[in-house]
């Protein structure tokens, strides 16, 4: 269907957030409000999307999330926010006549596609389609007022309505589809003789009424789609529902998640049968995770990638690193960006790895730091064995070749390296290069003072 265009509306004020970032920027699962609006938007393939917006930030920022595959956006600017009739009216120009035009709202975030096309569908010449849902507090919202034969005659604000509309629990959600030229015609009509002193879109329902269209009612498929958010108790709501939304999708495509409702999805994540997330799992930017990696409770993953069977224990961060199949991580570790850990590898408690490439089969299991270095396969970095990687200027890389033992409590002074199969005795400070092999010390000899006292001090 290419014969319809998408306006989504974005440059309302969002007072009741009390925030210094726009409303539509606000995030929920992980992207701004508008973005989500905007992938909606683009799943049902409209021939055009038009965004009205106010100010400097918005445009940047939604360009910035939805990165190098964004659809083509035509960004209309409301300079004063004189309301949701003005808004759709400054962006109608640029939509042919014979168009259908689909309106949605930038604050809106959780709709689905397939009741956008059922209101597409609707929304054709002679017919104005409308969503509407039932709710137990329908305070704030526009109401549906339906006649004595239970067809819509129009909607009325809350701050215009009387007590008996009020009670209606019926709303508007505000999203309409109609055909652009109506549209335009009933927008120029409009007035701002209302309690908020603003052009009001709704109240082309009643105009459509009146030139005898059929307005039709669609229901979406499951009422909190259509949850807008005015203020953060709102916003919060619309998180949760996005992230179950998330949840359910990982589940239908093989994961086991311990408590659906306590872990977090705010990126884009990929995940083979059989994964495990445990409880308190924080998934971020672009995750992959191979078919049955468990991951544990109060975990991090950012920019990640975790190869199959790989077990990634409590408490570990792990940002901007690869993690190879039937490895091991934590608990509490964590990798940096630029890490890539090897098969079957060990990354043990306490140990932090940055911009490091751990080989095969190697480990670190307690307390170190390896930083800018580059250990081969089979390697075993004993506890609290640090790599010194910077001087107070510059980083320098550290190269420990396969086999290597590495004793506990080392300090690998970069630029250096360990070369295969060596031993650096416990304790040792290297500065220079230790030789394939051989048994590496640099430490002062151990001695003891036999007739030696301690002295004690008085109290
Ligand atoms: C609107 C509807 C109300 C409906 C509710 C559903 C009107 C008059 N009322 O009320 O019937 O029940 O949504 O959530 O339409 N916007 C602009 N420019 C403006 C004003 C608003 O672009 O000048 C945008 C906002 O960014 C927002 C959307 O339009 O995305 C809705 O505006 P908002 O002020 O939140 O309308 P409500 O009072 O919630
Ligand atoms: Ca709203």
């Amino acid at each position: 269907m290419t014969d319809f265009e998408v306006v989504i509306l974005a440059a309302g004020e969002g007072k009741r957030m009390r925030s210094g970032l726009p409303k539509v920027l606000q995030p929920a699962a992980g992207r701004p409000l508008l973005a989500w609006v905007i992938a909606a938007a683009r799943e049902v393939e409209p021939a055009a999307i038009h965004i009205v917006y106010r100010g400097e930030s918005i445009r940047p920022a939604i360009e910035a999330a939805l990165g190098p595959d964004a659809p083509a956006l035509d960004w209309v600017e409301q300079p004063r926010p004189l309301g949701t009739g003005d808004a759709l009216a400054r962006a109608l120009p640029a939509v042919p006549d014979g168009r259908a035009v689909l309106v949605l709202y930038g604050d809106v975030p959780g709709l689905e596609p397939a009741s956008l096309r059922r209101l597409v569908a609707e929304g054709r010449p002679d017919k104005l389609a409308l969503l509407t849902v039932s709710v137990d507090r329908p305070d704030g919202y526009g109401r549906v007022r339906r006649d004595s034969e239970g067809r819509v005659v129009a909607i009325v604000e809350h701050r215009d309505a009387s007590p008996a509309e009020r009670a209606i629990r019926e709303i508007n959600t505000g999203i309409i589809a109609a055909p652009a030229a109506s549209l335009r015609r009933w927008a120029a009509g409009l007035s701002t003789n209302n309690a908020q002193g603003e052009y009001y879109l709704t109240d082309v329902v009643a105009m459509a009424v009146e030139e005898g269209f059929v307005v039709t009612p669609v229901v979406p498929s499951s009422p909190g789609e259509a949850l807008g958010v005015n203020d953060r108790i709102e916003l919060e709501a619309v998180e949760r529902r996005l992230q179950r939304r998330r949840a359910e999708e990982l589940m239908r495509g093989g994961v086991t998640l311990r408590d659906a409702s306590r872990v977090d999805i705010r990126g884009e994540v990929e995940a083979g049968v059989d994964v495990v997330l445990d409880v308190g799992v924080v998934l971020e930017g672009r995750v992959r995770i191979g078919r049955g990696a468990t991951i544990g409770p109060c975990t991090v993953l950012r920019d990640a990638e975790i190869g199959e069977g790989a077990e990634v224990l409590s408490h570990c961060v792990i940002d901007g690193a690869r993690v190879a199949p039937g490895a091991r991580i934590g608990p509490f570790a964590r990798l940096r960006p630029g890490t890539e850990v090897g098969e079957d590898a060990r990354i043990g408690n306490f140990v932090e790895v940055k911009a490091s490439r751990i080989g095969a089969g190697s480990r670190a299991s307690h307390l170190s730091y390896v930083g800018d270095a580059d250990v081969g396969s089979g390697v075993n970095i004993g506890a609290g064995a640090i790599t010194c990687n910077y001087d107070g200027v510059e980083k320098h890389r550290t190269t420990i070749e396969d086999g290597a033992f590495i004793g506990s409590g080392v300090e690998l002074v970069a630029p250096v390296r360990v070369g295969e199969g060596a031993t650096i005795g416990a304790g040792s400070t290297v500065t220079r290069d230790a030789p394939p092999g051989q048994l590496t010390l640099s430490r002062s000899r151990q001695t003891s003072i036999a007739r030696w006292k301690r002295r004690f001090g008085g109290g």
